[in-house]
């Protein structure tokens, strides 16, 4: 039987008996069956079109003809492991090593963010010898044991804080401790992680490295203050670790100004290491590390051999080719730049008509929406944020929600989004939180439809949530 010609109840039947409900879904409580992707739209099995603000993972947009085309041209031909020499694996890394820095100029592949993060978190320790790791609160790096250890964000749910791992806030102007009025937010911000430093060596740590994403996407799409990454790793180096950006859901052209967000931060701001992962394969499972000669030759040093048995094969090498190619010819950097800033200047345009909108923030096609209760506090609108989500899935507009408090709206869409599409969702945000005011000023209850949003206890935790289901992406 076709996947798309079973009835919806009959699928989902089958996931709840079949999968573990670990494993969640968009909007538990009236999933949605998608069958089809094109572009910025996903379609469901009635034909619906959705316009898809949350997956950055389809990066050129939802089967994209070129990547569909080299990925099948390559299966065609040859698909083994890069055991044995092959062009593919070698024009990748070349064509990665012309958007990164000069430093920045060894290349492993893998299959997944998670096995990224992992292997920088193997290059970190080997190189330097030491162990302890620095993140920033509320970040998520991976689903491996490793990667939990290292994310906030899943581990305070779980087994708590090893050891090994120290949290620094995140520097969000904000709603952390140094805000927008603070004269030097980016110092107040990197001092906290030298003070997290000096806490871990008095307790005779030694730091192998910091990770953080290069904008901080999961803890609530924030921006850093510039200046704050080449502090923090000012005080790393000096402690003897290194800096890993992971760029996995920023990176490739999304912030619009520069190929990598962790450009943001300035020409001479290096990271020692770049984990790449999610839109460098438009969907196919590719991942990559980048790093330093130094980094590498340590790495070697061990004798040890390197093998990944699906890392770099032919037809994800021509797959990551392919997404180059087209964010060049379509030259979807410049695109996002601009799109990205109507959005902004739209979103910032309701910030000034609804109060629930206490920040608009973001680059290129990476945006936060704030949303709070209050002006003074800037308490986490979390319903609202939530309830707002399912009426814009009512209007066929998929959006998620991230950051501790589960209230900043987050733009991450297909990096092929238009203007128009821009002007559709503010419009319809609009019209929703006129509403919503509406209700509120007339007295009437603010309340969750059912068959839209309202959890089962337990199912809104980290994990859950974008759409007000699911997570990172
Ligand atoms: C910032 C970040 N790093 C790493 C990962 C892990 O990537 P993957 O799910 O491909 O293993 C994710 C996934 O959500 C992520 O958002």
């Amino acid at each position: 039987m076709a996947a798309d010609s079973r009835a919806k109840a009959a699928t989902l039947d089958l996931r709840r008996r079949l999968l573990s409900s670990s494993c969640r879904l968009f909007f538990p409580e009236d999933p949605v069956k998608i069958i089809r992707g094109q572009g910025q739209y996903l379609y469901d099995e009635q034909g619906r079109e959705f316009l898809d603000c949350i997956n950055n993972v389809a990066h050129v947009g939802h089967c994209h003809p070129v990547v569909v085309q080299a990925a099948h041209e390559q299966n065609l031909v040859l698909n083994t492991n890069s055991r044995y020499l092959h062009d593919n694996i070698v024009d990748y890394a070349q064509r990665l090593s012309e958007t990164l820095p000069e430093a920045l100029s060894v290349f492993y592949f893998l299959n997944s963010g998670s096995e990224a993060n992992d292997l920088a978190l193997r290059l970190a320790r080997q190189y330097t010898g030491h162990q302890d790791v620095v993140v920033l609160d509320h970040a998520y790096h991976g689903h491996l044991s490793s990667l939990i250890d290292i994310s906030p964000y899943k581990f305070r749910d779980l087994d708590g804080q090893k050891e090994w791992v120290h949290v620094a806030p995140l520097p969000d102007t904000y709603r952390g401790p140094y805000r927008e009025d603070h004269p030097n937010p980016a110092e107040a911000y990197a001092s906290e992680v030298k003070h997290v430093i000096h806490t871990a060596q008095e307790k005779g740590r030694k730091i192998a490295a910091f990770f953080a994403e290069s904008l901080p996407s999961v803890g609530g799409q924030i921006i850093p203050p510039a200046g704050y990454f080449s502090q923090v790793a000012e005080h790393i180096r000096r402690a003897g670790g290194l800096f890993v950006a992971d760029e996995i859901q920023v990176g490739f052209g999304r912030v619009g100004k520069h190929f990598w967000a962790f450009q943001l931060e300035g020409k001479n701001f290096v990271p020692d290491i770049v984990t790449m992962g999610k839109c460098i394969g438009n969907g196919h499972p590719v991942a990559c590390v980048a790093t330093t000669q130094a980094v590498s030759r340590a790495f070697e040093a061990t004798g040890v051999e390197y093998f990944n048995t699906f890392g770099g094969n032919p037809v994800s090498c021509a797959v990551g080719l392919a997404v180059l190619d087209v964010l060049e010819t379509e030259q979807l950097q410049a695109h996002a730049s601009n799109v990205g800033s109507f959005l902004m200047e739209h979103l910032s345009q309701q910030k000034a008509k609804h109060p629930i909108i206490g920040d608009v923030r973001g680059t290129g096609l990476f945006i936060g929406v704030d949303l709070i209760k209050d002006e003074t506090l800037r308490t986490p609108a979390t319903e609202e944020a939530e309830y707002l989500v399912s009426r814009l899935k009512e209007n066929y507009i998929f959006l998620s929600t991230d950051g501790p408090g589960r209230n900043v709206l987050k733009f991450k869409p297909p990096m092929c989004f238009s203007l128009d599409n821009a002007q559709h969702v503010v419009a319809k945000l609009d019209d929703i939180l006129t509403d919503m005011e509406e209700k509120v000023r007339s007295c009437k209850t603010l309340r969750i439809q059912p068959n839209s949003v309202k959890h089962p206890p337990g199912s809104t935790g980290p994990g859950c949530r974008a759409a007000t289901g699911s997570r990172p992406s």
